[in-house]
This record gives C-alpha cells, structure tokens and sequence, in this order.
C-alpha cells in the first residue's frame, strides 16, 4: 500500500477527493502526514478531523519557495512517517533541489490547465482570456522548473461562450477530484515509468479484469429520449448519457455482448468491440428497439432517462406561436418500459435507475417492486457531483431481498463495475 504525505497551504479539495479514494477503495494508499506551510490552512484542519498527522512546516526566509531549513525539516518529518510519495495539493510555493532530490520521481501535483499552457496562477483565466476552446488540469510529476515536469495524466473540458474565470474553474475542479486520484493509483500499482519526458502507463492487473461477463448477453439503454413538438421544438432531458454508456462499456470489458439502446447523448458514443449502439430518439423508439431485442438477454439496465409524456400530436410543420395548439400542449403517457420488461414472463435479471430529488429511498423502493426489478440503483440528483451530466455519482443500490448498498460518490466507470459487480452477484444467487 501506498504511502502517500500531503504538502497543501490552503483548503485541500484534492486532498479531500483523494481521502474519498482511498475510503471508497478506489484508491490503494494511506495518508501519511499532511504538512502545512500556512499555520491556519484548513487543510491541517481536514487531516486532524481525520485523525492524520498535520504539521505546521515554517517555510521563512523566503515568500515563494521551500528552501533551506524548511526543506532539510520537510524531509525530515516526511521521512519521520515513512511517506513513499509526496503530493502536493494547492501548495503555493516552488519545491527546490534538495527535496527534489530526496523525493526524486516521487512529488507530484496536479495544475488546473492543459500544460504546457498556461503555467503559474489562475491558469483557467489565462485560458479564457487566451480564447483556448479546450482547457482542463495535468497531473505531473515534479521537477526544478514551475509546472514543467512530466505529465502521467490529463483531463479535459470544453470551454462554453458564457464561461466565466469561476465557472470555467469549477468544471476544471470536478475533472481534478477524477484526475488525482486515477494518477495516485497508477502510481501505487507502480504502473508509470519516465522515458524521457514521456510517462508510460503500464496495463494494470485490475485492467485484465476476469472476463466474468463472458458469454451474457447484456441490454442497457443510457441518454435521454426527446419528444418532438414540431420540426423545431421538443421535450427532453438533462441526461448525457455519461452513467449509461460507463455501464456498456464495464460490462464490455468484462467479456459481455452489449446492445446499448441509447438516445441522442452529449459525449460520443462508446464504439468498441462487444458493444452494438442503438440509436433511438422517442421514448416510443426505444420502447420497440428495447422489446424487440430483449428476448435471450440474461441482464438489462435501463439507466436511459426516458421522458414520462409525449406531445398528443407531433406538427409536422413549425407550430405558430399564435395558435392554440402551442399555448396548450396535449400530452400523453409513453409506454414504460422498464415495467414492461419487468412484465415478462421470461424478464432478464432487471436492474431499474431512479433519479430522485427527495424521498430517495421510499421512491426507489416503490418503483423496485412496482416495476419488478431485481436491482434498483437510486441516484439523488439533487446533490452537487451527482446524477445529470456529471463525471461522478452517488448511488445506493437496493436489492429485492431489502437490503441496500450505500456506494460513496464515485466516478460513474468505478459506479458501473459496483453495480455490474451486484448484478452478477444476484445472478449466481
Ligand atoms: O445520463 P447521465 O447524464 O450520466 O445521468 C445519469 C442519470 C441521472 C440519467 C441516471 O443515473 C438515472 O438516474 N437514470 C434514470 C432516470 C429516470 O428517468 O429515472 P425515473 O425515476 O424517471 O425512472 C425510473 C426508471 O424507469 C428508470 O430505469 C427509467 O429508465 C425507467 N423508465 C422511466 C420512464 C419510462 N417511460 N420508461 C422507463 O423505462
């Protein structure tokens, strides 16, 4: 196991994803000590709540680098608690020689842009006043220069036309709390090696997963539905897709043949051996794609948020806005169709989603036995990080026999193996 010591001089929001790691065991590593080079930060705080050792570490004489005695008792007190690996988490300062030298290959940090663009402070300003259409962070290994050592992993984000400094740095924050963490466990699995200036990721153990999907046939529907109004307007959802096609793509790696059925998604469409994409666009279509295809299917996910009504009539011409038929919209219901698997006298194994805002647990509960699911994964999507178009989720899986398995916030990848990992568990059952 990985031991890991935390240098930060602010909050530690890294810090925290990779605590959540490691708790989630998604992560294989320990926090050590978490050392300070602010007295007050609250990431000493963060540490002690947790019952880790965190130190004030006097940076003086200099304002914008560790050097000197603070380096010689830096290294002093990481070798104290055997740290293995140093990782810097918002630490404000330049890490010089000597610790570069006692730690060598083994500081880490993780900056919010695109390096080598965009080095140094409020990089995701930097990006927006640039006019940069991508930006993102860099998790890097360490070395003399600012930001320039070489980098083990990248996470990228679109930058929108009504991006803000602040809402541009918040979406690059949700990709670094994926970021950290995936590179820590590289690094614990000792799969990274430098040539050069490049770092290669070695294929993990964990990545030859037992194909223990091999040989099933697996169903799952992901992304909205959209109903049409007319040619111009239509109803739909927040869905992207992003929970769905993580299910398609686990349960490919595990040796499944996957048919996803999905709506028009906001990411691309995983196109890779043993999964068959459907595209569907009405809650309707992916009724007749989902029924037509479940037969000899031994497991079905629906995660698709499929839409509850459909306009009456669909205007095959633009509706005015004058007319009635605009300023009252006729609905009507669409079929259900995770009731209408659920129905079958021969049903796969049945795993139902529900978004919920409040009420999860009873809500999904009721839809678990209404809809005969044997496996129903409730996601509050009210909650920040959760549910519609995120890259994590917070689900609780609740089982037919009563039972539910609270899952802390994941990545949706790592929330898709738990859940095929249930799924596969009732099957043997
Ligand atoms: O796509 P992402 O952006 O990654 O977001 C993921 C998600 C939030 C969409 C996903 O995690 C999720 O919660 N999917 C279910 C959304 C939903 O429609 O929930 P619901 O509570 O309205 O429906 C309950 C279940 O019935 C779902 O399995 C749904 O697929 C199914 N259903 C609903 C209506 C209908 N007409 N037919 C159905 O099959």
């Amino acid at each position: 196991m990985l031991s890991i010591a935390v240098l930060g001089s602010g909050k530690g929001s890294n810090f925290q994803s990779i605590l959540d790691a490691i708790q989630s065991g998604q992560l294989n590593a320990r926090v050590v000590c978490v050392l300070s080079d602010a007295p007050d930060a609250y990431i000493l705080q963060r540490a002690r709540d947790h019952g880790i050792p965190a130190e004030y570490v006097d940076p003086a004489p200099f304002k914008t680098k560790l050097d000197g005695e603070a380096e010689r008792r830096t290294i002093e007190r990481l070798e104290h608690y055997g740290a293995q690996v140093l990782v810097l988490a918002g630490f404000m300062r330049m890490v010089k020689s000597g610790l570069l030298r006692a730690y060598a290959g083994r500081i880490i940090n993780i900056h919010p842009a695109l390096l080598p663009a965009f080095p140094g402070l409020a990089s995701w300003k930097q990006a927006l006043d640039y006019g940069a259409k991508v930006a993102g962070c860099t998790v890097h290994f360490v070395d003399e220069g600012m930001d320039t050592g070489p980098i083990i992993l990248q996470r990228t984000v679109p930058v929108l036309d009504d991006d803000t400094p602040e809402s541009l740095h918040a979406r690059i924050q949700e990709q670094e709390l994926i970021a950290y963490p995936l590179a820590l466990q590289w690094i614990s699995e000792g799969r990274t090696t430098i040539q050069n200036r490049r770092v290669l990721i070695r294929e993990s153990s964990a990545q030859k997963v037992a194909p223990d999907l091999s040989g099933q046939r697996v169903l799952i529907t992901a992304g909205p539905t959209v109903e049409d109004i007319d040619p111009i307007r239509f109803l739909s959802n927040r869905s992207s897709g992003k929970m769905g096609a993580a299910l398609a793509v686990a349960a490919a790696r595990r040796g499944a043949q996957v048919v996803l059925v999905h709506g028009p998604l906001k990411i691309p469409v995983p196109q890779q051996p043993g999964i068959e994409p459907v595209p569907v666009r009405s809650a309707q279509e992916m009724y007749e794609a989902v029924m037509t295809r479940v037969a000899g299917v031994q497991m079905a996910i629906l995660c698709a948020a499929v839409a509850d009504f459909t306009p009456v009539v669909q205007a095959d011409r633009k509706l005015k806005k004058e007319t009635d038929d605009l300023a009252c919209l006729q609905l009507k219901r669409t079929p259900d169709i995770l009731a209408s698997v659920g129905a079958l006298e021969k049903k796969p194994f049945l795993v139902g989603f529900a978004a919920e805002t409040d009420s999860v647990e009873r809500n999904a509960r009721e839809k678990l036995q209404r809809k005969h699911c044997d496996l129903l994964c409730a996601n509050d999507v009210s909650e920040p990080g959760s549910g519609f178009d995120q890259e994590t989720n917070r689900i609780t899986i609740y089982r037919k026999d009563g039972q539910s398995i609270p899952l802390p916030l994941l990545p949706k990848s790592v929330a898709a193996d738990r859940i095929l990992d249930e799924a596969l568990a009732g099957i043997k059952a």
